[in-house]
């Protein structure tokens, strides 16, 4: 089968090739996803998960990209809850080959069905992106109506998804980015936005819950603008200051059967919009991982052609 490769980790991104690999096998609990549209996150190679398995061994050359919609072809011995034939989406593992590829050997458990009016490319955006938000602001957070939030990279595929689930619960949120992307995390419904380049984050004053997914300076002045009994959720690693009398936390993703049909439900009802950027192939993969120009939203590998699915979005 055709994937995406990376071999060598001091390489890094020079290394990343497309390539032949073998079919994958079904080991006991997954299934064979046939791979329709994959998703990945741009700093994946810096990731030790790309490079090792849990033993920490190496296990290059490895399949980056680990979201995923598609269609079960095969189910491993002691299968539950998924049949061949059926559309699902959801996450591969770290430390396994991921979704750049035409197939891919994934538990069962990290996969929901996909419902049919939900295309293949809406379906890769959504498992990274949609997850990390919920768990983030509701599990981490505890976020409950009436409540103010930072989400800082707004116009962003995780700060839009943060944006929209946070003023469904009743919050008022903030939306934080570049000056360019003040019109678009508006639209994804920030209340207000903080241009971070040119305006002071401190005029904001204080809120209930920060979102931090850019850590850094930012991550520390936002510790400050934490009120008492708050709480600094973060995604970019333990965060380098704390808030006075609140709470920080950070976390890593976790897949979830349940919430990720939650989060299908919320897109069929038109309550979650998600924020594809660019949609290319399998062949241009390389170059939508290290793009020449900014590019804002989800970029989404359509690694098969839309009339395998019920797929609108255009071709980059
Ligand atoms: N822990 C977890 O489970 C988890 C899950 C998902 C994502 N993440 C991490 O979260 C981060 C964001 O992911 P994403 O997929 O949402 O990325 P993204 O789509 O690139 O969104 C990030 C947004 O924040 C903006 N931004 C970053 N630094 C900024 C700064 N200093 N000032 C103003 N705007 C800034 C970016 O603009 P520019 O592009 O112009 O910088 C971009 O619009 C990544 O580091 C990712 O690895 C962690």
């Amino acid at each position: 089968m055709k994937a995406i490769v990376v071999t060598d980790r001091d390489a890094g991104m020079a290394g990343m090739k497309l390539a032949e690999r073998p079919q994958p096998k079904a080991a006991i609990n997954d299934v064979i996803v046939q791979i329709h549209a994959s998703g990945f996150v741009p700093t994946e190679l810096t990731w030790p998960s790309t490079w090792t398995d849990r033993g920490d061994r190496d296990r290059t050359p490895s399949i980056p990209g680990h979201e995923v919609a598609g269609v079960v072809t095969a189910l491993g011995y002691g299968t539950r809850g998924l049949s061949v034939g059926q559309r699902v989406f959801g996450l591969a593992d770290w430390y396994r080959d991921g979704t750049l590829a035409e197939y891919a050997a994934i538990e069962a458990r990290n996969l929901a069905p996909l419902p049919g009016d939900v295309d293949f490319t809406v379906g890769a955006s959504l498992p990274i992106s949609g997850l990390t938000a919920l768990q983030g602001l509701f599990e981490h957070g505890r976020l409950r109506a009436g409540q103010s939030v930072i989400a800082h990279g707004a116009a962003g595929a995780v700060g839009s998804m943060v944006t929209q689930l946070a003023r469904e619960a009743g919050a008022h949120v903030i939306g934080t980015g570049r000056a360019a992307d003040r019109q678009k995390a508006l639209e994804f419904g920030a209340q207000e936005f903080v241009d971070l380049d040119n305006d002071v984050l401190e005029d904001v004053g204080g809120v209930d819950l920060v979102f931090d997914l850019i850590g850094g300076d930012i991550g520390k002045r936002s510790a400050r603008l934490v009120r008492a009994g708050g709480t600094l959720v973060s995604i970019v690693g333990p965060s380098e200051a704390r808030p006075v009398d609140g709470l920080a936390i950070d976390f890593v993703v976790e897949c979830d059967r349940p919430q990720l049909s939650d989060i299908a439900q919320r897109v069929r009802d038109g309550r979650l919009r998600t924020n594809i950027g660019t949609v290319t192939t399998l062949d241009k993969a390389v170059a939508a991982f290290t793009p020449s120009e900014r590019r804002t939203g989800k970029t989404v590998i359509r690694v098969r052609p839309e009339d395998s699915g019920s797929g609108r979005a255009s071709y980059a």
